[in-house]
């Protein structure tokens, strides 16, 4: 045994030892874990140690809710309680060319419904919503409380930078995670997810949680139990909260950057855009709307008469953006052709959200800028029938020694074969699951 300090009620050891053994945890420890951690008394090793265990042996239903509570009670908790409107927010656990909540949010918002999305940066190969946004000349991600409550009211739609003071523990627990090969605990993503969102104060919530090769759940099994694990969670705590479960094997509609992802977004609000992007964010609109008690609404009308338009160009203004201005252009692009005849059978996502962020789409170090038009445009996607010498996708960049190692990532990562069962069509939402 190790000697517990003498102001302190428990000790860590005892707490790691229980989740490697397997055996429950008793609550004030686990609150008192999460508080200390917070403080600087529980030691990052011993955290870490921690993480791992619970990677390896999860942990109980009423555990991770407890987790979850402790990390929101390290915080500030927000509130939309005197906006006069329902709010609903979504929350994609990320993918590649993800760029649904630029279209979602002002379409959703269009409806006399608030839409606080608060979102963060990439890191890794999946993109950030905010760096996309920050390709929009003058945009800018941090606001005020004020700024977000009165944007609110008067345009319905916020995209911008979630506060430090939200679920701080979760942010230092989620470094920690990133470097010690945890993130893909279960019980961790869950509690990650559902603290910010709950400390958000939000009425509502749609989760995308993404499944397939570009995502943190590979298989549908595991995607159904994180799924099953933040509804319950928001239930508990009184958010209404469903999931899409949505496929991820390959990217999400034709580019996957910052600059170009904006631009297609805004496509998808003019009423055109590649038919999954529409499809997606016309499902997870619904799921919203609905949540916000609005059921019956014409998502689609929204997006063909402009509504939606309008709401997006008063969120990007409301926030300093030029929604007319010239998006940032790349300095160098280099186009990879079709060898053979065929049909293109994959694409897959990890490898073509691995280039993108070789491009400089993406940071390696939080630290690191983005590189706004960087990123790749697909010509064609999977199931498409291409002749030898058409142009399958666009790399570009601003450095060019940029393209060998995002090459690299392409080797052997999209496939032109004869078989057209190989590329039969997919569906892109896989499931729903609801409280
Ligand atoms: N997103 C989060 O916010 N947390 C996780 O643990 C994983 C994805």
């Amino acid at each position: 045994m190790t000697a517990a300090s003498a102001r302190e009620p428990f000790d860590a050891v005892d707490v790691i030892r229980r989740v490697r053994d397997a055996r429950p945890v008793p609550h004030d420890e686990l609150r008192w874990m999460i508080d200390a951690f917070t403080r600087g008394y529980v030691s990052d090793a011993q955290m870490a140690a921690f993480a791992m265990a619970v990677l390896l042996n999860g942990l109980g239903r009423e555990e991770i809710r407890v987790l979850t509570d402790a990390m929101i009670a390290s915080g500030e908790r927000m509130s939309f309680a005197g906006l006069g409107k329902r709010t609903v927010d979504k929350h994609s656990t990320g993918g590649v060319g993800d760029k649904i909540t630029l279209p979602l949010a002002p379409l959703v918002a269009s409806f006399g419904v608030a839409v606080p999305q608060l979102s963060g940066r990439g890191l890794g190969h999946t993109g950030g919503t905010l760096d996309k946004l920050e390709s929009i000349p003058g945009w800018r991600a941090a606001l005020s409380n004020d700024e977000l409550h009165a944007q609110l009211r008067d345009v319905g739609a916020v995209v911008c930078a979630a506060g430090s003071g939200l679920a701080p523990a979760d942010k230092k627990l989620y470094a920690l995670r990133d470097v010690t090969g945890t993130v893909e605990a279960i019980p961790l993503i869950a509690s990650s997810i559902m603290s910010k969102k709950i400390a958000e104060g939000t009425d509502a919530l749609v989760l995308d949680v993404k499944v397939g090769s570009g995502a943190f759940m590979t298989d549908i099994a595991s995607a159904r139990e994180l799924a099953a694990t933040m509804v319950a969670l928001g239930a508990d705590s009184g958010v209404a909260t469903t999931a899409l479960l949505t496929d991820m094997e390959t990217p999400l509609g034709r580019t996957i950057g910052n600059a170009n992802e904006v631009r297609e977004a805004v496509e998808v609000l003019a009423g055109g855009g590649p038919a999954d992007v529409v499809e997606l964010t016309v499902a997870l609109a619904r799921d919203m709307l609905a949540l916000a008690g609005q059921p019956d609404v014409d998502v689609e009308a929204a997006l063909a008469d402009g509504r939606a338009m309008d709401t997006w160009r008063a969120m990007i203004r409301a926030q300093g953006g030029d929604p007319e201005a010239a998006l940032p252009a790349p300095r160098e692009s280099h186009t990879v052709f079709a060898d053979r005849d065929g049909v293109l059978e994959s694409m897959d996502a990890l490898a073509f959200g691995v280039a993108a962020w070789r491009l400089g789409a993406g940071r390696a170090r939080a630290e690191d800028a983005v590189i706004h038009a960087a990123g790749i445009d697909l010509h064609v996607t999977r199931g498409a029938r291409v002749r030898a010498g058409d142009p399958v996708f666009t790399l570009s960049t601003d450095e060019d020694e940029r393209f060998g190692r995002a090459l690299e990532a392409l080797d052997g990562a999209w496939i032109i074969g004869d078989d057209g069962d190989a590329a039969a069509p997919r569906p892109l939402v896989l499931d729903r699951i609801t409280a």
